[in-house]
């Protein structure tokens, strides 16, 4: 029998603070997850700034299925399986790009960009006119929404709204990407990598795990990479949020902006500018509120991320590759309105800190790879992991910001209360309570 089908929630105890390791090794689960999560949940797609033009495309995955995710010649972005409907190929190999047409490279059927099929090659004399081809355009996904820029799809067509999705986390999303009046834009194009370890391992880091900081990434602390080392004035109230499906970021400067964790600084020269984004975000909401800018890591369920340290901004998505691998496409967003070459010095300091090759990813890759690779072993597997960091300690987001208006709960710093709501997420979907 399959592990699948057994108790999942013998396996996951978020209350207890435990995860048996077969959640990240065993195939049943992993095909579970793909039925069960990935065609039921709102799946980041890109951002409305990489897709100006008609005629603009990228491609992506949702879950394991490949998609093309195009403003059409109509001017509407759609998403479509990136799978030709005469034998399969993926018609389109192409990162990104503008086109009126994606032709596939097998037997080169046509579509245009918004997904009809519109040549067949030996279409009188091979198919004798019988084939109908207003029934074998590209498949569609049927929901695309927009949430201020950022695109994501999902494949149940009666899922809740993007915007209920995402709940009252909108409010730390707003604090995260909506801090500029002109809003945040993908420069740079995308990153993309694979990494030998289950796509949760990643997620359950950026969901967000503050412990790793001062001992993972000890060395560019040493070198001013992040902010100061060491633990000192690291335990002041600093915490996370978690509501809805959005999980992080912290609060993490007090409330006169100084920072409070690692996370929360670089050796940037450009505090200026993050001075005036905290002073809108005060003036907009509450002083307190400012404490979350900027705000470390978080994520939305199930594999959606991003990481915001002063001005430097990332958006990533985990995409599963089977139990044991999966690859990250990873973009940098800076605001809007930052002169140029702020922005270009951004983009500079994302690649030498958390691009592939960055110091920091390349640490965190090597945990992430490590974890796999002791946890796949035939003892290794049979194992829990432990999530009791901050359990009971919890406390409300008023209590966490100091502003009574601050949705949502969490732990302090020091705590894997994300991680344990996450898993309750997880199990839920997976045992098919989820709501619709
Ligand atoms: Fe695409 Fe044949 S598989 S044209
Ligand atoms: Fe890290």
């Amino acid at each position: 029998m399959s592990i699948a089908t057994t108790d999942l929630a013998g396996l996951v105890q978020p209350a207890k603070g435990t995860v048996s390791r077969q959640v990240y090794v065993d195939q049943g689960i992993y095909d579970h997850e793909l039925e069960r999560i990935f065609t039921r949940s709102w799946l980041f797609l890109g951002h409305t700034s990489q897709l100006a033009q008609p005629g603009d495309f990228l491609t992506t995955y949702m879950g394991e299925d490949p998609v093309i995710v195009a403003r059409g010649k109509d001017g509407q972005v759609r998403a479509m399986l990136n799978s030709c409907r005469h034998r399969g190929m993926r018609v389109c190999r192409s990162d990104e790009g503008n086109t009126s047409f994606f032709r596939c490279p097998y037997h080169a059927w046509t579509y245009s960009n918004t997904g009809e099929l519109t040549g067949v090659p030996k279409f009188r004399l091979g198919y004798g006119g019988v084939l109908d081809k207003k029934e074998w355009g590209l498949l569609e996904v049927p929901r695309v929404e927009e949430y201020g820029g950022f695109l994501f799809g999902n494949w149940d067509a009666g899922a809740v709204p993007l915007t209920e999705w995402l709940g009252d986390f909108r409010l730390y999303f707003d604090l995260v990407f909506g801090r500029d009046p002109e809003g945040v834009e993908f420069v740079g194009g995308v990153h993309k990598w694979s990494v030998r370890s289950n796509w949760k391992i990643p997620t359950e880091n950026f969901a967000c795990d503050m412990y790793h900081v001062a001992h993972s990434h000890a060395r560019s602390m040493e070198i001013g990479l992040l902010g100061p080392s060491g633990d000192d004035g690291y335990e002041i109230a600093a915490g996370m949020g978690f509501l809805g499906n959005g999980f992080g970021p912290p609060a993490s400067a007090d409330a006169e902006g100084a920072p409070v964790h690692p996370m929360a600084t670089m050796a940037t020269p450009y505090s200026e500018h993050l001075a005036a984004q905290r002073a809108r975000v005060a003036e907009r909401y509450s002083q307190e509120m400012s404490r979350v800018v900027p705000g470390g890591h978080g994520n939305v369920f199930p594999n959606f991320a991003f990481l915001d340290i002063e001005l430097l901004r990332l958006v990533r998505v985990h995409h599963p590759e089977g139990p044991g691998s999966h690859t990250v496409h990873q973009w940098c967003v800076v605001d809007k309105s930052l002169p140029a070459e702020v922005k270009d010095a951004l983009r500079r300091q994302y690649t030498l800190t958390f691009g592939p090759s960055g110091m920091l990813e390349q640490d965190d890759g090597e945990n992430f790879r490590e974890c796999q690779a002791s946890m796949r072993g035939v003892i290794g597997r049979r194992m829990e992991n432990n999530l009791m960091l901050g359990l009971g300690q919890d406390r409300t987001g008023a209590e966490i910001v100091g502003d009574g208006d601050a949705p949502g709960a969490g732990g302090g710093i020091w705590s894997e209360a994300n991680q344990r709501r996450w898993y309750e997420h997880w199990l839920s979907f997976m045992t098919g309570q989820v709501r619709r």
